[in-house]
């Protein structure tokens, strides 16, 4: 029999000395979360989910109404099993402390509900991302100060993909692996252990549309891949955007590939689209797991000391030998 994905967590805790279970049980309301959220999604329309909530979050995008559902599921299937402290979302202001009626453990969750999400309205891939930290120390009642520790620092990052399948893609520092929802028997079987990011690719992704904003290094790296073999490199390259990222992530993790969203001077305000603690750090730790490189051009984000919960940061990520092309630019090569 296929392997499920709480087999797959119980087995590999076994191998860590004073495990206590917890971390088996955070991932297994994780799990149980997303097969709520895949439920909703892949209703859409008959359920009356789609469209706008007519509400703006912090980021002052405005919210679908899925946003909000998925942000709820989320909350309510990880407050109440006393594995967590407090958990923070890309749809709420704040940080989310465990309600009072429920006990605390030593967990920190950030996740994006719903990523993607321009797509749902028209039926394309969305996912959900989640990174888990350990609460500091002694920490009872966390703020969102012990929320802002480096990527480095995370115990496991995940994400869901509500695709033409649904899949659960995860890592706990131990290589990356991938389970399909098996809608039979209600559970996510291992389909693709041990998942590798070929270090060369001939295929990239970025918003285009946002070309004249770029800095030097990107619009020289993005200039050659469109030009080919007619413009010095070895080969010819593929474009790709979805516009979902967890959906790029996992093109990446299956066939390589690089994905930018890069500093841009759009709008001066913003470093770069993505938001480094549900986004960026999470995608990273799972791109460096699977083999690849993930870099803001000047630093690996896993180490970018993040100062705000909701911080933004440039992304590049994927093939190594292509994120290292990229970053070589940035310093001058
Ligand atoms: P979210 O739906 O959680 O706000 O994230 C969307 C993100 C990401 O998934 C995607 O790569 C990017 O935004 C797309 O941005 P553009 O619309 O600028 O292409
Ligand atoms: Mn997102
Ligand atoms: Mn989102």
């Amino acid at each position: 029999m296929s392997k499920t994905l709480v087999q797959f967590i119980i087995e590999e805790q076994r191998n860590i000395p004073g495990a206590s279970g917890d971390f088996t049980g955070l991932l297994s309301d994780i799990e149980i979360a997303c097969k709520h959220i895949a439920h909703q999604v892949n209703k859409g329309a008959l359920i009356g989910v789609l469209g706008s909530a007519g509400s703006e979050n912090v980021q002052g995008e405005t919210q679908k109404k899925l946003d909000v559902i998925t942000n709820e599921i989320f909350l309510e299937c990880n407050e109440w099993s006393g594995h967590l402290a407090a958990m923070a979302s890309e749809e709420m202001d704040e940080i989310y402390p465990i309600p009072a009626k429920y006990p605390k453990g030593k967990y920190l969750l950030t996740f994006d509900p719903l990523d993607g999400s321009s797509n749902i309205d028209v039926n394309i891939s969305v996912g959900t991302i989640f990174s888990i930290l350990r609460c500091p120390e002694g920490v009872a009642n966390p703020t969102e100060k012990d929320f802002l520790q480096p990527g480095t620092k995370q115990v496991c990052a995940g994400y869901a993909l509500y695709g033409p399948a649904t899949m659960i893609v995860l890592t706990t520092g131990n290589g990356v692996n991938g389970f399909t929802l098996d809608r039979d028997i209600g559970e996510f079987v291992l389909t693709h252990p041990k998942m590798n990011i070929p270090a060369d690719t001939a295929e990239f992704a970025i918003n285009m549309s946002n070309r004249r904003y770029w800095e030097e290094p990107v619009q020289r790296y993005v200039e050659e891949c469109v030009k080919g073999k007619d413009g010095g490199r070895e080969k010819n390259f593929n474009m790709r955007w979805v516009a979902s990222m967890v959906a790029e992530v996992h093109r990446i993790l299956t066939r390589g590939g690089i994905f930018m969203y890069p500093f841009d001077t759009k709008d001066p305000a913003k470093a770069g689209k993505l938001r480094l603690m549900y986004e960026a750090n999470p995608m990273s730790f799972i791109v460096e797991q699977a083999g690849g490189a993930s870099s803001t051009g000047r630093q690996r984000i896993m180490e970018v000391q993040p100062t705000n919960l909701h911080q933004r940061v440039p992304v590049i990520l994927g093939s190594k030998n292509e994120v290292e092309r990229v970053v070589g630019y940035h310093s001058g090569k």
